[in-house]
């Protein structure tokens, strides 16, 4: 199966994608986390990337399809994948459609998370992660079981993206809503698009989501 989860910054994308690694094996492949840790490891695209991200503008269609092939290569055959982040422009979606085509894969589904846009920016200013394993967290929506401590490994520290400020949010917003909202009509033409109400907590989301799966397959 491979599938594209659509919607803007702070949707749900990246929390439903690992829900649905951990219940179903599937495999999440996230531009936005394959360019973070590019920055992080300083490689030439995190050079170049750095900037665009602070600025909540969009990194050239060339290299993140090119991280996606790259990153298709490394999977088996048979392994479903869950695209998070990509594509966000009419040349990604085109070069995707080659990219899966040339890997004898084939996109089944697209799953859109219709959100409204004002709660957004709560959500994503509040967001944070652990700075050891990446799980996500919320300052209300989500706090760590005992405070301070991460659920999953116990690590005391924390940290938050650099482009989750207001500001830079709203970059991010005027992006989607000019480059990669337009690219839902493409897929509504094929009929392969489910739109799943994103602001439902997030396991009603979840389970909408298994439920278009079900389906899909
Ligand atoms: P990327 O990392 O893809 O960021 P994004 O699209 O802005 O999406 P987010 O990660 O902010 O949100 P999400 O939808 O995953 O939400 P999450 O699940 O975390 O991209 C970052 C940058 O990289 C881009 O700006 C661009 O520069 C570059 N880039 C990446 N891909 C690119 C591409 N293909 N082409 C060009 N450039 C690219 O949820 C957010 C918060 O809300 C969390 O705290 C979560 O706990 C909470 N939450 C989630 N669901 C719910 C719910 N149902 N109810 C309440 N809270 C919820
Ligand atoms: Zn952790």
């Amino acid at each position: 199966l491979n599938i594209i989860l659509l919607g803007p910054p702070g949707a749900g994308k990246g929390t439903q994608a690992s829900r649905l690694e951990d219940e179903h094996g599937m495999v999440q492949l996230s531009t936005g986390d394959m360019l973070r840790a590019a920055v992080k490891a300083g490689t030439p695209i995190g050079l170049q990337a750095k900037a665009v991200m602070d600025a909540g503008e969009l990194v050239s269609d060339e290299i993140v399809s090119g991280l996606i092939g790259e990153r298709l290569d490394a999977l088996g055959g048979d392994v479903s994948v869950i695209f998070d982040g990509y594509p966000r422009t009419a040349a990604q979606a085109e070069a995707l459609d080659d990219i899966l085509a040339a890997r004898g894969r084939k996109l089944d589904h697209v799953i859109e998370l219709v959100v409204d846009e004002d709660a957004l920016i709560d959500r994503i200013t509040g967001r944070f992660s652990c700075a050891k394993c990446g799980e996500g967290y919320h300052d209300r929506y989500k706090l760590p079981t005992v405070a301070d401590m991460c659920d999953v490994c116990g690590s005391q520290e924390f940290k938050r993206r650099p482009d989750d400020n207001a500001e830079t949010v709203r970059t991010r917003m005027a992006e989607y809503r000019a480059k990669t909202a337009p690219i839902l009509p493409i897929y509504d033409a094929r009929g392969i698009v489910t739109r799943v109400d994103g602001m439902a907590p997030i396991d009603e989301v979840n389970d909408a989501i298994e439920t278009v799966l079900a389906t899909a397959g």
